[in-house]
Parts: C-alpha cells; sequence; structure tokens
C-alpha cells in the first residue's frame, strides 16, 4: 500500500515539481508521467483499484445501513456473511430478528434488509408498488422465462383470477377421491417398511417427502400421470430444491447441480405437458373433472359461455407447455413446504398422544364409528379438533420461515428508514406466529388455543404462515384439507412410534425447516375400531 501512495505521490511531485521549477512543456510532463507509469507494475494498479473497491464497498454498506441494527462495517470485506449463508442456522436467523425491527447484512454486491415485527412484514408483503418476490437468478432458468410466477403487478393479478378457481374448495373436493387412494396407498408402504427394519424406528424424512410429491402429482394431473412416471418425479424432486438453494452458482454449467435441477424439472415439465393435452381430450367429451387439470379445462370450456369478470381471464388459449409450467410452480411451492409440516406434524404426534387419542376420537365419530366412509368436503368440515392440530402445527413449526422481495424503488418502510431501489427486503413469518401477546406460551405445542372466539383464532393479522397480499400462497386451502385428511386417515389405521434424539426439537433449515435428526420413525397397522395394534 505504502509503495501506491509512494507512487502517486511520485506522479504529484514530478508534474507539479516541473511546472514549478520551470516553463511547463507539455512534452515533459507526458514523458515524465510516461516514466512513471513504466515504474508502476500491474499488481501495484490492481492493489489499488482493489482497496478503492474495499472501500467502497464499506462506505456504501454504511449509507444504506442508515440507522437500522446490523454490523458496524462488513466483517468480511466484500463476502460478507456469505460463507454462514451456505449453511443457515435457525438460532443464527433468530438472533438477527431479536437484534431489532429492521436489520442488515450485505452478502457480495447485494444488501439484504430483515424485518421481523409483524406490522413491517405485512406492510411489506401489502406494498406491491414497492417490491416484488425476489428469486434466485438461476430459477427464472429452471422455471423458464414465460412461467406465470415471475409476472408482476397488474399482469400478475390477472392471471392469479384465472387460477383461483383451481383452488376453492369446491374444487378441491374433486381431488380427494384420488388423494384418498394415495393416502391408501402409502399407509400399506410405510408399515411394510417398518417391518422390512423389525419395526425399529428409521429416518422417514425421504418418505415424507415421497408421500407429498405422489398427494400433489395426483390431485395436479389425477389419472394422467402414471405410477412410473409419479415415482421418477419423486424421487428425483430433491435436485431442483438443490439447484434452487438461495445461494447457487447463477450459469448453468453441465453435471453441476443446476444442470441436474433443470434437468428434472424439463423432464418433469414434459410429463405435465402431455397430461394437459389428455385433460384437454377428456374435458372435450365432457368428463366430470377429478384433478387440477380437468378443473382448469372445464373452466376454459364453462368461461365460453359466460360473461362474468372471473370468466373473462379464461377466455383465451392456454397452451400445454404453458399448463406444465404452472402445474410445476404449484409443485414447485408445494414441496418444500408441505414436506417440512408432514415431518413436524408426524413427529409431534407421536410425541404427544394426549392430541392423537383426541384426532382418533374425533374421526370415529365424524363417521358414525365407520372408518371407511371416504373423505369428502362435508367429512373435512366437521374435523374441528383435526384442523386445529394443524393450525397449531404450522404456527408452533411455520414452514417458510421469510419471504425475499426484492425493492422496485426506493421504500419508506418505516419512519426512520428507506430501503434502497435493488436491496433485498425480507418479511419474517415466524416472529408474528410466535408473538407472547397473542399466543399465550408461544414455544409449546397447544391445538386447544384455536378454539372459536380465542385471542389466537382472532388475531387474524399475526396469521402470516401463508404470507399475505396480492401473492399470498395459492395452496393453503389444500394444505388444510388435504393434511386434516391424511393425518386423520393415519390416526385411524395406523400407530406409528418416534424415537426421540437430542436432534428432535432442533431445526435444520433446507429450504423450509425439518427436525435436524431426519425423524426417526416406525409405523404399525391398527384396527381403527378397537385400537388393537397389530404385530
Ligand atoms: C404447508 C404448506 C405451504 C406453506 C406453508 C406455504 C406458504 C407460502 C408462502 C409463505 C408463500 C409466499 C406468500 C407471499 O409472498 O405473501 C406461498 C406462495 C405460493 N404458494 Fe404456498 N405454501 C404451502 C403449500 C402450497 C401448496 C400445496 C401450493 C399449491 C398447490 C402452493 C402454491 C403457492 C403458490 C402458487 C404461491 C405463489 C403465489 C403467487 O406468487 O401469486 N403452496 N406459499
Amino acid at each position: 500500500m505504502s509503495e501506491i501512495l509512494q507512487s502517486t505521490e511520485n506522479i504529484i511531485a514530478n508534474t507539479t515539481g516541473s511546472a514549478i521549477g520551470s516553463t511547463v512543456q507539455p512534452g515533459n510532463v507526458a514523458s515524465n508521467l510516461f516514466q512513471v507509469l513504466e515504474t508502476i507494475s500491474y499488481w501495484k494498479i490492481f492493489v489499488t483499484i482493489l482497496c478503492l473497491g474495499l472501500v467502497y464497498d464499506q462506505i456504501s454498506y454504511k449509507i444504506k445501513k442508515g440507522s437500522i441494527a446490523g454490523p458496524n462495517y462488513k466483517i468480511w470485506p466484500v463476502i460478507g456473511p456469505f460463507l454462514e449463508s451456505l449453511d443457515p442456522k435457525f438460532e443464527e436467523y433468530k438472533a438477527k430478528w431479536d437484534s431489532g425491527p429492521l436489520s442488515c447484512v450485505s452478502i457480495f454486491h447485494k444488501f439484504v434488509i430483515i424485518a421481523s415485527t409483524r406490522d413491517l412484514a405485512r406492510k411489506i408483503l401489502q406494498s406491491p408498488k414497492y417490491v416484488k418476490p425476489c428469486v434466485v437468478d438461476v430459477a427464472i432458468k429452471i422455471l423458464r422465462p414465460s412461467n406465470w410466477v415471475f409476472l408482476d403487478g397488474k399482469e400478475h393479478t390477472d392471471y392469479r383470477k384465472s387460477l383461483n378457481g383451481l383452488f376453492t374448495q369446491q374444487a378441491l373436493s374433486q381431488y380427494l377421491p384420488s388423494q384418498e387412494k394415495v393416502m391408501d396407498k402409502y399407509i400399506e408402504k410405510f408399515v411394510e417398511y417398518s417391518a422390512k427394519n423389525d419395526y425399529k424406528p428409521q429416518i422417514f424424512f425421504h418418505e415424507m417427502r415421497e408421500i407429498m410429491c405422489a398427494l400433489s402429482l395426483k390431485a395436479f394431473c389425477g389419472d394422467y400421470i402414471t405410477e412410473d412416471q409419479i415415482r421418477k418425479v419423486a424421487d428425483d424432486y430433491y435436485l431442483v430444491t438443490a439447484a434452487l438453494e438461495l445461494v447457487n452458482f447463477p450459469i448453468i454449467i453441465p453435471y453441476t447441480k443446476t444442470w441436474y435441477g433443470k434437468r428434472v424439472a424439463d423432464m418433469t415439465m414434459k410429463i405435465f405437458e402431455g397430461c394437459a393435452q389428455m385433460a384437454k381430450d377428456n374435458a372435450a367429451k365432457g368428463i366430470q373433472p377429478v384433478c387440477v387439470l380437468d378443473a382448469w379445462c372445464k373452466l376454459i370450456h364453462d368461461s365460453k359461455t359466460s360473461n362474468d369478470e372471473d370468466s373473462k381471464f379464461m377466455h383465451r388459449e392456454f397452451s400445454n407447455r404453458e399448463m406444465s409450467e404452472a402445474i410445476f410452480t404449484f409443485l414447485f411451492a408445494s414441496q418444500d413446504a408441505s414436506s417440512s409440516l408432514c415431518c413436524w406434524l408426524f413427529q409431534i404426534m407421536a410425541d404427544r398422544p394426549d392430541v392423537l387419542n383426541k384426532i382418533r376420537e374425533e374421526q370415529l365419530a365424524i363417521r358414525n364409528n365407520d372408518p371407511k366412509v371416504p373423505l369428502s368436503l362435508e367429512l373435512i368440515d366437521q374435523m374441528k379438533y383435526t384442523t386445529m392440530v394443524v393450525k397449531e402445527t404450522l404456527r408452533y413449526r411455520p414452514p417458510v420461515l421469510m419471504v425475499p422481495y426484492v425493492v422496485k424503488q426506493n421504500f419508506p418502510v418505516a419512519p426512520n428508514y428507506t430501503a434502497p431501489k435493488g436491496s433485498m427486503l425480507i418479511p419474517t413469518l415466524y416472529p408474528a406466529l410466535h408473538d407472547p401477546e397473542v399466543y399465550e406460551n408461544p414455544d409449546e405445542f397447544i391445538p386447544d388455543r384455536w378454539v372459536e372466539g380465542s385471542p389466537a383464532s382472532e388475531a387474524k393479522k399475526n396469521w402470516l404462515v401463508f404470507g399475505s397480499g396480492s401473492h399470498v400462497c395459492l395452496g393453503q386451502k389444500y394444505v388444510m384439507m388435504t393434511f386434516a385428511g391424511l393425518i386423520g386417515k393415519f390416526a385411524l389405521e395406523t400407530n406409528w412410534e418416534h424415537k426421540v434424539t437430542p436432534l428432535s426439537e432442533t431445526i435444520k433449515v433446507f429450504a423450509t425447516i425439518f427436525p435436524k435428526d431426519d425423524l426417526f420413525l416406525t409405523f404399525k397397522r391398527r384396527d381403527p375400531l378397537t385400537g388393537e395394534i397389530e404385530a
């Protein structure tokens, strides 16, 4: 550094010296300058630029940080806490949320602001004028640029209107029979899998991901998708999750994570394209919908003879490719979050036999003691206690901790702070769901806190599990119905045990959150009426 300063001083001394001591000869100055430049090696120039860059990086960070919480300067110049972000820890996130309503970090050139109060989170989620969802660069390549999820503003709102009809209670009830078949199959599968291991507890993390994938694919594509295709997608889907991690290389290089992820996404969308065509053919024959693709084709068909406000969004051709891309976003949005909920729900139920017994009582009562009564909208509507359990699991262990957004224009997010354009702004969902003012003993699992009229059930503003505003989760009703049906059936027909380890209650962050020990379970068949467990 001192050599560089020396060289710079040399230039100044040489040029000014000649100017003062003699008549300025432009030729002399140029040749002096040339001589001095000759003495500066490339590495000195490089180091100078690097130092200036580092200073700029720190100053720019300080200006953007303003008065909000966060390190006073970037401890690791340029990269910031990049290495920590490769292996995110729940405790580190929590420490950040506790550090202030708004806090910040800077990773490489990205300035990241974290909002940790309920009201700030809601304000951000409901300000589409200032923010839009932030996606990793590679997501656009994997999900394809033409995908509807990348639309913004009015275009996005209009497109959503064409999809909302696929997830109404009425539409969802049509998918239940196919979903119930998947549940029956996996009850069998989980018991067999446990039997093969002499009913000793074993890791069920992968099995939970698989059942979630199978349930979604059946709901979305019905019988158009074959068992082999379901198995293939379920087996390979984790490659898409890995490719879309927040920190990933933005260019797709063969045989890297992103390359494998894109291959699986393309393969899956190809399957969905075929399914879309079959759904269109069936719709033309007037066959009743049993899956999302059928329901979509029917909405398009019915809209031709309807003039209501929402039908106009269906008055156009939806290509097989476009439909396949949308179905892929449903799978993408659902897979990790649903798997997270599934793991916690099965773990907690095994650890809380008092709660599980109440579910069993309710499930038999609403079926009038006939366990063979199939799932239906009416039946699920009566699952009051079971639904409270699902809701409490979502509150206690919300699968999505934070939702990254990007600032489109300077955003006065708080009276004393404006989020600069281009920064990442992350509303957090966890703190609102563990707010002791609304949820007494927030770190305890208490399903009864959700009885009608209770403070928890009245505090709608705190219920941020599915986000809020124009991008609020499209699948939230689907989640509540599917999980009430699923846990109800498993509770009646199986008995499962959980091996508690020191890591069972530790939260592992992998896109969403999971028990850190990957969930040790074992399943046995159970007589739904007598409760007898089969050997
Ligand atoms: C436990 C399960 C789930 C949780 C916790 C969850 C949570 C979320 C959250 C927090 C968002 C972002 C909302 C925002 O930005 O305000 C979201 C968006 C979304 N979710 Fe879910 N989700 C779940 C399951 C599903 C399922 C099963 C589907 C589809 C069937 C789905 C479809 C979507 C879609 C399409 C979006 C983006 C909506 C848009 O940009 O307009 N999600 N979800």
